[in-house]
């Protein structure tokens, strides 16, 4: 098996730093720094940090390890590292090739919303007109994402800057953006979360996090909590999407593959945990509600800065450009993992892997799809309406993280688990480690991961459509 690695036309990473800050930065994104907040915000505070690290460390690290070990095994992106397995399994390769194609029309234009509001509150630092300017920030929020024109110019901004990245290389583009990228963004986290934690009535925040509360608990509010917290941990991980088998297939042999599944999620996690002691002290400090979803990151934390005074539009630059950041080392390991697959089919074909092809093609696609849901401005415009969904980004993140994602780890985990369990066994040994966790990571493979992941997927079904299961 292991000289189908030595084809690396497609790269391959040259440090164990910059392997471990481009999965890092994968994993870390908006997911950390809006998602994280306000679904602790809806479900409880602490109770959902609770379940949360409970499935972080009997699901989390042990598919994190199993995507990862798949990848530096076989060699291959997600389609023909299924494949390699079993052809029977080809499908599922596809559907954790599909997810993040899906998943990047609305990142993109996500992260593309980040530059537009680092920009404005960098305008303000200046006085200049091109900043929020004291308007109200509900105001502003609406009239930038309602305004096509605004929304599609910052996507394509943002889909063009990710591209250029992921041109540049695994070593030459990914792990050197990230390498810089990764520590400063923990930098101007821990200025925030500073200022954060320091604002009059920040307490009540802290609290919320921290302070032991299971009220939430009652009658079946923990299933919900569960589904939640569930599919907010493959969506922070990057799991089930094809982008640690991916970077797997770059990481070098020598590699201590079970330290490393443990340290990516808990950088992950730590960072998630930073984003809430960052946002939520500033959202009670200002008496605000936490629970806001996905106003939280664009109306009231603008909101927050801007009652700051004359020291807010720095926070706000320094904090909307972090997100910027950590949404951009996601959206090149979406864009590789998807690429990735079309070298290796070259590969497959006896070619040598065209990387500019590869990406140009995932560029063309994502552009397509970025624009579509810009267009529809959150739904101001009404341009995708289906399956019940209000606005074409929810479409979208349905079939990807709502069905596509939870049913891949479904289907992963019965396969580890039950069909193939030895399959990674040697790689996880090579050079000399011994497979430490087998027994544990047997048993929840086995066990939790599907049953985790089948709630997940009854609870988001359950949840998008209102059907009602669980009340
Ligand atoms: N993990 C990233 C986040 O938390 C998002 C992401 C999901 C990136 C899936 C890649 C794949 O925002």
């Amino acid at each position: 098996m292991a000289d189908q690695n030595l084809d690396n036309s497609k790269g391959q990473f040259q440090s164990r730093f910059g392997f471990l800050m481009a999965s890092i930065g994968s994993a870390v994104g908006l997911g950390n720094l809006w998602a994280f907040p306000y679904k602790m915000g809806k479900n409880g505070g602490f109770a959902f940090l609770l379940i949360y690290l409970l499935m972080f460390a009997t699901v989390g690290v042990v598919m994190m390890l199993t995507e990862l070990s798949f990848g530096r095994k076989t060699g291959k992106g997600v389609i023909y590292a299924w494949k390699t397995l079993s052809n029977k399994y080809t499908f599922i390769g596809f559907l954790g090739w599909l997810s993040p194609l899906l998943i990047l029309g609305f990142y993109c234009m996500l992260g593309g919303y980040c530059l537009k509001y680092s920009i404005a509150n960098l305008g303000d630092i200046f006085g200049a007109g091109w900043g929020v300017h004291g308007t109200d920030s509900a105001q502003f929020f609406t009239a930038f994402y309602s305004s096509q024109s605004q929304s599609v110019i910052f996507t394509i901004i943002f889909t063009a800057l990710t591209v250029g990245i992921v041109l540049g290389g695994v070593s030459g583009g990914i792990e050197k953006f990230s390498s810089i990228a990764m520590p400063a963004l923990f930098f101007m986290l821990v200025i925030v979360i500073i200022r954060s934690v320091t604002l009059p009535g920040a307490g009540a925040g802290l609290a919320f996090v921290f302070k032991p509360n299971f009220a939430v608990f009652k009658g079946v509010g923990w299933i919900t909590v569960m589904a939640s917290a569930g599919s907010q941990l493959f969506f922070s991980l990057s799991l089930a999407m094809g982008i640690m088998i991916t970077f797997g297939s770059y990481m070098k042999k020598d590699d201590d593959i079970q330290q490393s599944s443990v340290i990516i999620p808990v950088a992950d996690t730590l960072i998630a945990v930073m984003a809430a002691m960052a946002t939520m002290p500033a959202v009670f400090a200002k008496g605000l509600e936490p629970g806001q979803g996905p106003g939280m990151l664009f109306v009231t934390l603008q909101y927050v800065f801007a009652e700051m005074g004359k020291a807010g539009p720095i926070f706000g630059f320094i904090f909307y450009a972090l997100v910027f950041i950590a949404a951009i080392t996601s959206s090149i390991s979406l864009v590789e993992a998807v690429g990735a697959s079309l070298m290796d089919r070259e590969i497959a074909h006896g070619q040598k892997a065209h990387r500019t092809k590869a990406t140009l093609i995932v560029a063309l696609i994502i552009t397509i799809e970025g624009i579509l849901i810009s267009l529809d401005g959150l739904g101001a415009h009404g341009i995708l309406h289906i399956f019940g969904q209000g606005t074409a980004l929810d479409v979208f993140d349905l079939c990807s993280e709502g069905i596509m994602m939870p049913l891949g780890a479904f289907l992963t985990a019965v396969v580890f688990g039950w069909f193939t369990p030895n399959y990674l066994d040697d790689d996880i040994e090579q050079s000399g480690y011994k497979f430490k966790m087998k027994k544990y990571w047997h048993f929840c493979m086995k066990w939790i991961v599907p049953i985790v992941m089948g709630l997940v997927l009854v609870g988001q079904i359950d949840t998008f459509f209102g059907l009602g299961i669980f009340s």
